[in-house]
């Protein structure tokens, strides 16, 4: 019998991904999400793509009495990867309740009902926001943890010690905190990516957005940064090698594999881009052209961070295959696929 992984906000960008990869690494998923930032018709870009459909159940994690309800209804959850948060910078900073609440009572009633229901094994969707501007780069798993830059950062790094103090009461649980860079690109075939609601904050999506027509011009938040080229430099792997090492993650817990029952990775490439290589890269890559304007620096933007990935490689057996050029190559693919079938320009 496959062993089934809870996929929670799996109908989402990074969740989606991973739901394709643990499909396609044998194992069975059931999605949970409330659909606030995401759609239906994901499940059936999953299912062209496998030729399985998830299972999906649609409810908000902050409801305790259904959560609870949906682990009688599943007996057999082998083990849960957490993506189901609310992730916009400077909506935290607008609306920080909606933040504290989403993020952190979904995580506790989550650890509540494992404990309840015998799921012993989760992996948490982490951010390398909670080192903020590093001192030394690469940055490595051993690395300060800084103040919060944003409510939405405070959520990841409450998240993560709130992990560690009920591990460390609990030996039956396990988990693993993956801290991403910064995911970019889509499938390859282009039939499920990033489809942010309204205006988006990222940079890939909204080059892609100016690209195709939705947006009249990029900009560049600030060119008076300290790196070659005054613009600011970030570490951009592709969604689906992110994926991949999900799977490696669950892989690990479920072959007993940890040092320790609560650990970390980052999952990047281990190598930085400007923001203007990223829209050269682009241009090239795809023959279509960018406008774009220089502007003030973004507050709270840090001016550079790339991942030290010695421990990802070692531990987990993986490594970020892609290119940055494959990448971007596969978000606009997924910008022109989306654009025609789903949601015009
Ligand atoms: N940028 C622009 N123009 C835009 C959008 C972004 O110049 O329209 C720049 C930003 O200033 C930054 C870079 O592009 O230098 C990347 O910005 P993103 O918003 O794509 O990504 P961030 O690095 O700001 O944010 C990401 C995640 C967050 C996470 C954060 C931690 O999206 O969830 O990393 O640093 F909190």
């Amino acid at each position: 019998m496959k062993k089934k992984i809870l996929v929670t906000g799996g109908t989402g960008y990074i969740g989606s991904h991973t739901t394709v990869e643990l499909i396609n690494s044998g194992y069975e998923v059931i999605i949970v999400d409330d659909l606030s930032n995401s759609e239906l018709s994901v499940l059936d870009g999953i299912e062209k793509i496998t030729g399985i459909k998830p299972g999906f159940v649609k409810f908000d994690l902050c409801d305790r009495e259904r959560l609870m309800q949906f682990f009688e209804d599943e007996k057999n959850i082998t083990a849960i990867i957490h993506f189901a948060a609310s992730k916009s910078v400077g909506e935290s900073v607008q609306k920080p309740l909606k933040y504290y609440r989403n993020n952190l009572v979904s995580l506790i009633n989550l650890i509540e009902g494992m404990q309840q229901h015998n799921v012993t094994r989760m992996v948490f969707s982490s951010s390398c926001t909670v080192y903020g501007q590093p001192d030394t780069l690469p940055v490595s798993e051993n690395a300060p943890v800084k103040p919060a830059a944003s409510p939405y950062g405070n959520t990841k790094q409450i998240s993560e010690e709130m992990l560690q103090d009920v591990l460390s009461s609990d030996e039956i649980l396990h988990c693993i905190s993956l801290r991403y860079f910064n995911p970019i690109g889509a499938h390859p075939t282009g039939w499920i990516g990033e489809h942010p609601m309204g205006k988006p904050e990222n940079l890939v999506p909204y080059v892609t957005q100016t690209a195709i027509g939705l947006r009249s011009h990029l900009r560049v938040f600030g060119i008076d940064y300290h790196t070659p080229d005054g613009s600011a430099i970030r570490d951009y792997l592709h969604v689906v090698d992110l994926a991949k090492a999900h799977v490696a993650a669950i892989n690990r817990m479920l072959e007993g594999k940890q040092k320790d029952n609560y650990e970390v990775f980052n999952l990047g490439t281990g190598k930085g881009y400007s923001v203007l290589e990223i829209i050269h890269t682009f241009e090239e890559a795809t023959g279509v052209k960018v406008k774009y304007v220089i502007t003030d620096r973004r507050p709270g933007d840090v001016e550079k961070v790339w991942a030290d990935t010695t421990k990802a490689n070692r531990e987990l057996g993986w490594y970020a295959k892609s290119s940055l050029a494959e990448a971007l190559v596969s978000a606009w693919k997924w910008e022109q696929y989306y654009r025609k079938n789903y949601r015009k320009p």
